[in-house]
């Protein structure tokens, strides 16, 4: 794989974001990742990444700082979506990332990054807590309507 390059999150990016979905899930789904884009971009356009190799998005990380959840006061860093390529995983794409992240949560002055992981998603929980993610003292619960 070329070099790899991490930088902010661009309009120009949907594409690749499309279709990186498209190979984790197998739906292509342009208008959800249009509109999240643009989201993520309108509140911060420097926090959410892409990486980039030969001219083609090979991952993202999109994530803004929120405050107030949960009752606490604080601003929290949210990591909320993450996709890598499966042909450029392993090679230290997911953690480029999140280093990029987490570095502008950082300077924006935040001392605590959280993300809401599925039980289920094993491999999402194993890269999260590699990259230095533990439990976190709340409780998750939902209601069936
Ligand atoms: C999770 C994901 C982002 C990891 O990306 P990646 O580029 O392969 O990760 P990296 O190579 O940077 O790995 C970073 C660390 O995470 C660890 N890691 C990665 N995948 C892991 C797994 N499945 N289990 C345990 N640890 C894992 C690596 O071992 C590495 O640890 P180290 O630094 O101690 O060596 C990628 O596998 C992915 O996109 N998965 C699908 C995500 C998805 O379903 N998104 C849709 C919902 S938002």
């Amino acid at each position: 794989m070329a070099d790899v390059t991490v930088r902010p999150l661009s309009e120009l990016d949907l594409d690749g974001i499309t279709r990186i979905d498209e190979r984790i899930t197998g739906r292509y789904r342009p208008e959800v990742w249009e509109e999240r884009v643009t989201y993520y971009i309108r509140r911060d356009a420097e926090a959410s990444q892409v990486a980039e190799s030969g001219g083609k998005v090979v991952g993202f990380m999109l994530g803004e700082v929120r405050g107030g959840e949960f009752g606490l006061e604080e601003a929290t860093g949210w990591l909320d979506f993450m996709g890598v390529d499966p042909d450029a995983r392993g090679k230290g794409v997911g953690g480029r990332l999140a280093d990029a992240l987490l570095a502008h949560f950082r300077s924006a002055g935040v001392h605590v990054a959280r993300t809401m992981v599925r039980t289920e998603d094993e491999q999402i929980l194993g890269f999260v807590r590699s990259i230095g993610f533990a439990p976190a003292p709340i409780s998750s619960l939902e209601k069936r309507l």
